[in-house]
């Protein structure tokens, strides 16, 4: 489903990150999960490393990573997204990034290959992970929280995760990757709002995103509705967010 789906949006909107861009408003009460962790991978960065991005998507954050390392490898399942990614090739970035279409539970890279794999609300195969990365290497993630747009979810009586993470994401990552052989070095919950601009926004966001892959402006009106009478402020749709920041470093 999930590769059909970013194949879908990839396709309707020219890309993931290159794609829809819905007009909102940010409030981080404990900053910016996605700043804090492009510091966190910025501060691990370096000419001498070799980087994994898991999940790259359209390639515009790895564009964005790419000259701090001396090269970046970004796999992905969702050939168009790739073909988004590979079309930036003039891009003087684009020098040291390599893109393929791999599926994250096995890679064809090396046993201890990489200094760095990251991935931004990609997949968690955390044990192809530490295979390929190096002792003393670090792992990096930017996940989707267990309470992540939840009244939204209670709204449509659906969604991504929706009646399945009942207990937090952070800790049960966290467990797996220190059973595994990681060390944790940061590991941070956020939550947060957005504020939808008007109904057309909010709407064209949910066509761009997983929180319903099967979302249907038509069939999803009336919820949708609901939701939005319910949380309109003078700021604009309230859409309450939570994401979870981790740097784990492989020790054995
Ligand atoms: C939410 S998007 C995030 C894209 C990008 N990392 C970003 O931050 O904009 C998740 C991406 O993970 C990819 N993906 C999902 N499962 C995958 C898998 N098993 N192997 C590789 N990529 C996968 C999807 O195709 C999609 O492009």
């Amino acid at each position: 489903m999930a590769k059909d789906f970013y194949d879908k949006v990839a396709k309707k909107f020219g890309g993931y990150g290159y794609g829809t861009s819905p007009r909102y408003k940010s409030e981080y009460p404990t900053g910016s999960p996605e700043i804090i962790f492009k510091e966190k991978l910025l501060g691990l960065s370096s000419k001498n490393k070799i980087a994994l991005d898991v999940g790259c998507a359209d390639g515009k954050f790895t564009l964005s990573i790419a000259p701090s390392f001396q090269k970046v490898y970004g796999i992905d399942t969702s050939k168009i997204n790739l073909d988004v990614a590979k079309s930036h090739n003039e891009d003087e970035r684009s020098k040291n990034v390599e893109y393929s279409l791999q599926d994250a539970s096995h890679t064809s890279f090396e046993d201890s290959f990489f200094e760095i794999a990251y991935c931004r609300r990609g997949p968690s195969y955390y044990e192809e992970y530490h295979r390929v990365l190096k002792i003393k290497g670090h792992y990096l993630e930017i996940g989707i929280g267990e309470m992540d747009t939840i009244e939204l979810k209670k709204i449509f009586g659906r969604g991504q995760g929706f009646g399945k993470w009942d207990k937090s994401r952070l800790d049960k990552n966290l467990k797996k990757l220190q059973d595994l052989g990681f060390q944790v070095v940061f590991a941070e919950n956020y939550h947060y709002f957005e504020y939808y601009l008007s109904y057309e926004e909010f709407d064209l966001f949910l066509q761009g995103v997983p929180i319903f892959e099967d979302f249907d402006s038509e069939k999803d009106r009336v919820s949708l509705q609901k939701y939005v009478k319910k949380f309109s402020t003078d700021k604009g749709i309230q859409l309450s967010r939570h994401r979870l920041v981790l740097v784990m470093q492989k020790v054995s």
